[in-house]
């Protein structure tokens, strides 16, 4: 470990080189973009000034589907570890970097690969649907991926007999078991944003904004769902939020995507949903690792790079096209 690049990589998990404080970082990041044929893919829960300043802004499905499709040379993924893995399973011949490759993600912590294959092992005839949010490794155990907004359609389009474990997100799971009424294996892993909503705290809110719509992420908790007017995906909430008439909108996800609604519909008024304590805490602590600082730095140094071994590319690929087939079957 010699340079102070791999040192920063190494202890950091980004490079902290200190940026000239005469340059614009806006217009040196879409200069790098043009000079490396790069694209910024950033997921909804990412800063404003990151959001802004990318060429894709989605969900996750809608990140895949870009991945997938474009022709740039490197692919500059403002979101976390597994978004940029399956990036990088999709265009295994681009240059895939993640400003900071500490960020993670603690749904997937919450099922490593080992204790899932071990799990699998007990129910040989079932077919393992994961969530997107679990690391390539799992996804090569996998036989479907799925994302928030193909979930239920991905369970659907399976024989009524088929037995599914389903994981990580047992939130995801139960949801997609009551919309389909198909019985599915679980594992018990959850988002730390998600589950931090207060139930007491959100009916309070909607005793003071009696015509604001409630709409909520499905990794939220039962209890929380079932308060909802709208469940679905950040781009369905989004969407949900231009479509409807309503005027105020209680929103239990992570922070990052009230800055589309808000662009989207200046006029209307939404309110983060309340955590059940003081802090902070729709903000996902590792998707706010990246920062434009970061991006800049990545892109000047093409580092830190998401890299992954051919085999777990190869055994990752299938169950993501498959998602990828199933959601275009549906016109998703
Ligand atoms: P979607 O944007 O696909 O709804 O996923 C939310 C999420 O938790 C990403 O980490
Ligand atoms: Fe993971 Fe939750 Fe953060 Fe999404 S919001 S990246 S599921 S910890």
């Amino acid at each position: 470990m010699n340079t102070t690049f791999e040192r920063d990589l190494e202890s950091k998990g980004f490079i902290d080189t200190p940026i000239d404080p005469t340059i614009d970082i806006v217009t040196e990041i879409q200069r790098l973009k043009k000079e490396k044929n790069a694209v910024i893919l950033a997921h909804y829960y990412q800063e404003p000034e990151i959001q802004d300043i990318a060429d894709y802004i989605g969900d996750s499905l809608g990140l895949s589907q870009q991945a997938a499709l474009t022709d740039a040379d490197v692919i500059v993924f403002a979101g976390v570890h597994f978004m940029a893995e399956t990036a990088k399973i999709l265009s295994p011949s681009k240059k895939v970097l993640l400003p900071d490759l500490k960020a993670g993600c603690s749904l997937s912590d919450s099922c490593p690969p080992h204790l899932f294959a071990k799990f699998k092992k007990q129910y040989p005839d079932h077919l393992v649907i994961t969530y997107v949010n679990c690391t390539a490794e799992l996804k090569a155990l996998s036989d479907i991926v799925c994302t928030s907004s193909n979930a239920v359609q991905i369970v659907q389009s399976l024989p009524s007999n088929q037995k599914i474990i389903f994981g990580p997100d047992k939130n995801l799971g139960e949801y997609v078991k009551k919309k389909t009424g198909r019985d599915m294996v679980l594992w018990n892993g959850a988002c730390m944003v998600h589950e931090i909503f207060s139930q007491d705290k959100i009916i309070d809110l909607r005793k003071q904004f009696p015509d604001a719509k409630f709409i909520a992420h499905p990794e939220c908790e039962d209890h929380i769902l079932n308060q909802a007017d709208y469940i679905g995906s950040t781009s369905g909430m989004l969407k949900y939020t231009i479509e409807n008439s309503a005027q105020q909108f209680i929103v239990a996800t992570e922070s990052g995507i009230l800055h589309q609604m808000q662009k989207a519909s200046p006029m209307k008024t939404f309110i983060p949903a309340p955590p059940n304590n003081t802090c902070a805490c729709n903000d996902c602590p590792h998707m706010k690792l990246n920062t434009l600082e970061k991006l800049y730095n990545c892109l000047y140094f093409e580092l830190p790079e998401v890299t992954l071994t051919e085999g777990i590319v190869e055994r990752a690929r299938q169950p993501i096209e498959r998602m990828l087939e199933i959601s275009a079957r549906f016109g998703l």
